[in-house]
């Protein structure tokens, strides 16, 4: 699937989203310039203001066009400083060398300077969401931030539990990843002033959506091609993070096999054993089913836009489930 055909009906906005990025991000501090220079050199997919565009466009009657947007882009501003803010402190947490292809900020530099580069993009969604003058805005917004961060503090609490369900690694992604994705739909529909079950179609939209999404980057981080997604491979398992290849491995696997991978999870991290253990998730269907798990939150997220009305935006949001699943980064 063609990301840039996705983008098309929003090509305009997206070139003022990225114009009112950079602005955003001058500062007299020379540090944060020169990071916030580091962070929109290498563009990431842009996912987060891709949807509250399209949301907002498959809402309204009339085309979206950059002046009649002023909220919609303070909205799609303020989810996507929030979104590099939970990026730049995962980095920290996951202590990542690299990410969207380049070195990353903490060690490019170090964590204090990418805890408060995050903090500092926090603070600018703060603005950017009092910018928008709406209580439900700030409302559907400040509720996703705490939930991720709920999200991430359970994932850490999980981490080297080898015994995760998957009902418990749903709950964690739903609300680390998910729930970013559902805000950014449901803020979408109420920029354009949607009626309530508009609002709730792209709300479950979104949560579907974040669900697939994240159950791929899981499947990717055990299957993708470090050079495609940007990222170093095995990180997960690098921090203990057990994710849903993983979990429906040790689930299915016979007696014999589950002992040979908790050995081998008990080890260091090494290429070996991570090769090992990729075999039997291979061998016993975790990729399989992840892949599959993934496809029906897919499917879901594409029922909810059935009642919405035929647009290019609609299209859109269709494709870009095909392209959240299919992806290769
Ligand atoms: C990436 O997941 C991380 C998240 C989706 C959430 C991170 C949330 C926090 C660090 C806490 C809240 C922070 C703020 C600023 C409110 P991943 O590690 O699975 O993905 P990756 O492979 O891309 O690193
Ligand atoms: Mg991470």
């Amino acid at each position: 699937m063609d990301i840039n055909k996705i983008l098309s009906p929003i090509k305009e906005e997206l070139e003022l989203f990225d114009q009112r990025l950079k602005e955003n991000l001058n500062s007299d501090s020379l540090l944060i310039s020169e990071v916030a220079r580091h962070l929109v050199n290498r563009k990431g997919k842009r996912l987060r203001p891709t949807m509250v565009l399209l949301s907002y466009g498959a809402c309204r009657d009339s085309e979206v066009n950059s002046a009649s947007t002023p909220q919609v882009m303070n909205v799609a501003l303020a989810i996507e400083f929030i979104h590099t803010a939970t990026l730049l402190h995962d980095d920290v947490i996951d202590q990542s060398k690299v990410r969207r292809g380049q070195v990353s900020v903490n060690h490019k530099w170090n964590n204090l300077v990418s805890v408060l580069m995050g903090d500092f993009l926090l603070a600018k969604s703060l603005r950017s969401i009092v910018a928008t003058q709406s209580q439900s805005l700030l409302s559907t917004i400040s509720k996703a931030t705490e939930n991720l961060s709920i999200g991430e503090i359970n994932e850490v609490q999980e981490s080297h539990n080898f015994d995760l369900d998957e009902k418990t690694y749903l709950d964690i992604i739903s609300a680390k990843t998910a729930s970013l994705f559902t805000a950014s739909c449901e803020s979408g529909a109420v920029a354009a002033g949607a009626e309530e079950n508009t609002r709730k179609q792209l709300k479950a939209y979104g949560q579907n959506l974040g669900m697939a999404f994240q159950i791929t980057d899981d499947l990717l981080d055990w299957v993708g091609e470090s050079e495609k997604t940007g990222k170093g491979l095995g990180n997960d398992l690098k921090e203990g993070k057990v994710t849903l290849p993983l979990i429906c491995t040790l689930r299915e696997s016979d007696p014999s096999s589950k002992r040979k991978i908790l050995k081998l999870l008990k080890n260091d991290f090494n290429q070996k054993d991570f090769d090992a253990i990729l075999l039997l998730i291979k061998g016993n269907g975790g990729v399989d089913y992840a892949f599959k798990k993934a496809k029906a939150f897919g499917d879901k997220a594409l029922d909810h836009l059935s009642e919405l009305g035929e647009s290019k935006y609609k299209d859109a949001l269709k494709d870009l489930v095909r392209f959240v699943i299919e992806r290769e980064k």
